[in-house]
């Protein structure tokens, strides 16, 4: 009789084992259901964020073949043109003369769009030397065409930074584009070299105009490619200059309210670790992120 009994609750104790093995494995099983489900929809998610990464960067070659495939004629349009003025400039007429004036303009803003969409979506890795920031911005201001009553003042001082230089040119066109563009017709742009008092590393080069200014509501949109409030601007080129500065290693900032003018900074590391590594005996084979 005993041993009937102990078996019964050798049985009892056996059956609740099992409820308690089942109850658990049904809860392992809705755990994995929930996974699932998650699962899924991260790869739901994940699958249209490809798509979209796709269609863009199919867009952005799309742009970039069009760019480029419209310079050239651009630029037959552009010397075919001088040629033409420089043949007949004495027997023109002063509406004419206007026309063809609008023409050139009409050109020269073509071409520069262009540009700012080659620019932007051309991010080829950097091609770093020793370089002159005074030299790059002197190069610049020679280059760029401005009203006579616009005065760049240039540093007085430089810094030498590892850098690739046309890159840095992109950036210096476009801040002096945008500072110039705010100035309608008369002001003063000025171009500050400075070492960064929080980082011995690093160098400051500050472009300010005495322009329109920028309300404070748009400080973070104006990088934004695409965000522009001009008639015939583009949207991209402190975009570009956010890309090129970053992959120094650098920052872009901006400080400006309406009416006041805009100060563009941007800090740039003179030499990052990574040219350092580089750059030691032995070392020259590593490879450098761009
Ligand atoms: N120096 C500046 N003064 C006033 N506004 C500026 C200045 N630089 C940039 N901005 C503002 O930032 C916007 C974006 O500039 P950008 O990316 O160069 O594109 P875009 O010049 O084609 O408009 C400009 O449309 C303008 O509103
Ligand atoms: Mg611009």
């Amino acid at each position: 009789m005993a041993e009937l009994e102990e078996t019964q609750d050798e049985l009892a104790k056996q059956r609740d084992q099992l409820q308690d093995s089942l109850s658990k494995t049904e809860e392992a099983q809705q755990e994995i259901a929930i996974q699932r489900d998650q699962l899924q929809v991260e790869v739901m998610r994940k699958t249209q964020e490809m798509l979209k990464t796709e269609r863009l960067s199919t867009i952005g070659n799309l742009a970039a073949r069009i760019a480029h495939d419209l310079r050239n004629p651009l630029s037959v349009i552009q010397s075919t043109s001088q040629i033409l003025k420089i043949k007949l400039e004495t027997n023109l007429d002063d509406k004419t003369r206007e026309q063809w004036a609008r023409l050139d303009r009409a050109v020269y803003r073509m071409s520069h769009q262009l540009e700012d969409v080659m620019d932007y979506v051309r991010m080829s890795p950097l091609k770093k030397r020793d370089y002159s920031l005074c030299v790059i911005l002197q190069d610049v201001v020679e280059r760029i065409v401005r009203p006579e009553n616009i005065v760049i003042k240039l540093p007085q001082n430089d810094r030498i930074i590892f850098c690739d230089p046309e890159k840095l040119e992109i950036v210096f066109v476009n801040l002096l584009m945008n500072a110039i563009q705010s100035l309608e017709n008369n002001g003063v742009v000025s171009i500050g070299i400075f070492d960064d008092p929080q980082d011995q590393n690093n160098v400051l080069v500050k472009v300010s105009d005495t322009g329109v200014g920028i309300a404070s509501e748009i400080h973070e949109k104006i990088f934004e490619p695409l965000f522009t409030t001009k008639q015939v601007g583009t949207g991209l080129g402190l975009s570009s200059c956010k890309n090129i500065i970053e992959q120094h290693g650098g920052t872009v900032s901006v400080s400006s309210s309406v009416g006041k003018g805009a100060t563009f900074t941007i800090t740039i590391p003179k030499k990052s670790e990574w040219d350092s590594i580089a750059t030691k005996p032995g070392n020259l084979t590593q490879i450098k992120p761009s």
